[in-house]
């Protein structure tokens, strides 16, 4: 069969490498979208290489804009491609707008759409995400639940067929680097100048986080205030916003390139706590056993919160500062994100896709 993958953002390649794989290795003829709306080295190209992802067969260049202009764009561009490659079935990751504009897109021109991380929400539409997940899921045929919780969302919505609880892709990737983390950690601290478990690892790039000047202010007074050193690689959002304010970053916050998988998973593990708006990253401390202290008030991840080692406290600095130093509970962490074998489960789906064309 012939499925064309697409993806545009950061967490779309760390998803997209485990399921490629597999769709490779299920036979399958797999062409790669990428929709351009990242671009810096860093944050696309970089992983590419590292994860040993194929190329992508097309590169839209989209780039930046507004989100009608970019998701418009995507739109027009995907249906393009679609209409050349003309594939038995479309695959789309997570919640970005490279998200939603593949799946409009394929389900216009009748190509079946399956969606990996289906069913997750906030239950926040001011969240651009929860936009793009919520039309997603109600379009694609074929949706991969990385827990139980996103199946019965997805059931209170009326959506129940073509439901699957495949696990975490995320989660497959994690598995799989793990081994590798250890090896790294010592060259990675040396390079920061930190200390094992004496370090905070932050991360921030949510609209919500950066778009209010007031809430990116509150936001780095917090980590100003946190009682260790903090390493922060940072978003280009965020970057530009903080010029745009003019921010004052300094002091224990010290700003780095985005940076690769392997090291972010090694500062993951190797940090004392994280300190996050991602998704991602809030999953991943969980299952590193970090505590989490996450800068939202609603999250996509709630068994990270219900284990005890999440605490979302917005952008208040004073609830940030208590989470940061409140101790986890010892109970041991139960993984609730599948058995690391994702991605297989998805490709094997696939396979019972009828072929249309
Ligand atoms: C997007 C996703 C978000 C995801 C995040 C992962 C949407 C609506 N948002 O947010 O769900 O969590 O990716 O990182 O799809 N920029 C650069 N270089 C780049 C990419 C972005 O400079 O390579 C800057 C541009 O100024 C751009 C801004 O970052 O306007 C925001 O980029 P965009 O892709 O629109 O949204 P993200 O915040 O990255
Ligand atoms: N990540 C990375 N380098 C960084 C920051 C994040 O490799 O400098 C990884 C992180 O480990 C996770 C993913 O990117 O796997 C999360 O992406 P992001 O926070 O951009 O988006 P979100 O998950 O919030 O959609």
């Amino acid at each position: 069969m012939k499925i064309v993958s697409v993806v545009g953002a950061r967490p779309q390649f760390i998803k997209l490498a485990p399921v490629s794989r597999a769709i490779r290795a299920a036979g399958h003829h797999e062409i790669i979208v990428h929709t351009g709306q990242h671009y810096d080295e860093r944050m696309s190209g970089a992983f590419f290489v590292e994860l040993d992802i194929p190329q992508p067969d097309h590169n839209l260049g989209i780039g930046s804009g507004r989100h009608g202009e970019q998701t418009g764009h995507m739109l027009a561009a995907i249906e393009d491609a679609l209409l050349r490659e003309r594939p038995d079935g479309l695959v789309v990751f997570g919640d970005t707008n490279s998200t939603l504009a593949a799946a409009l897109a394929a389900v216009k021109l009748h190509i079946p759409v399956g969606h990996v991380e289906a069913g997750l929400r906030s239950f926040d539409r001011k969240m651009p995400e929860e936009i793009n997940r919520v039309v997603t899921d109600h379009v694609a045929s074929q949706l991969y639940c990385p827990t139980q919780a996103a199946v019965d969302h997805l059931k209170d919505e009326g959506v129940t067929s073509g439901v699957h609880l495949t696990g975490d892709v995320m989660f497959d990737m994690l598995l799989s680097m793990r081994p590798r983390l250890e090896q790294r950690e010592r060259d990675l601290l040396r390079q920061f100048g930190v200390t094992a478990g004496a370090f905070t690892l932050a991360t921030v790039h949510r609209a919500a986080s950066t778009d209010d000047p007031e809430a990116l202010s509150r936001i780095m007074d917090g980590l100003q205030r946190l009682e260790s050193a903090v390493v922060f690689p940072i978003h280009p959002r965020t970057r530009k916003l903080i010029d745009q304010y003019g921010l004052h970053v300094g002091g224990q916050i010290q700003v780095v390139e985005p940076l690769g998988y392997l090291d972010m998973l090694t500062l993951t593990a190797s940090a004392f706590r994280v300190v996050t708006d991602s998704g991602g990253v809030q999953k991943e401390a969980f299952l590193l056993g970090t505590p989490c202290v996450t800068l939202r008030d609603s999250t996509e991840w709630p068994e990270t919160i219900n284990a005890g080692w999440n605490t979302l406290v917005a952008f208040d600095p004073d609830a940030m500062l208590a989470a940061w130093r409140a101790e986890p509970p010892d109970r041991p962490i139960v993984n609730p994100y599948g058995e690391g074998d994702a991605a297989q489960r998805i490709a094997a789906l696939l396979s019972a896709w009828p072929a249309t064309r």
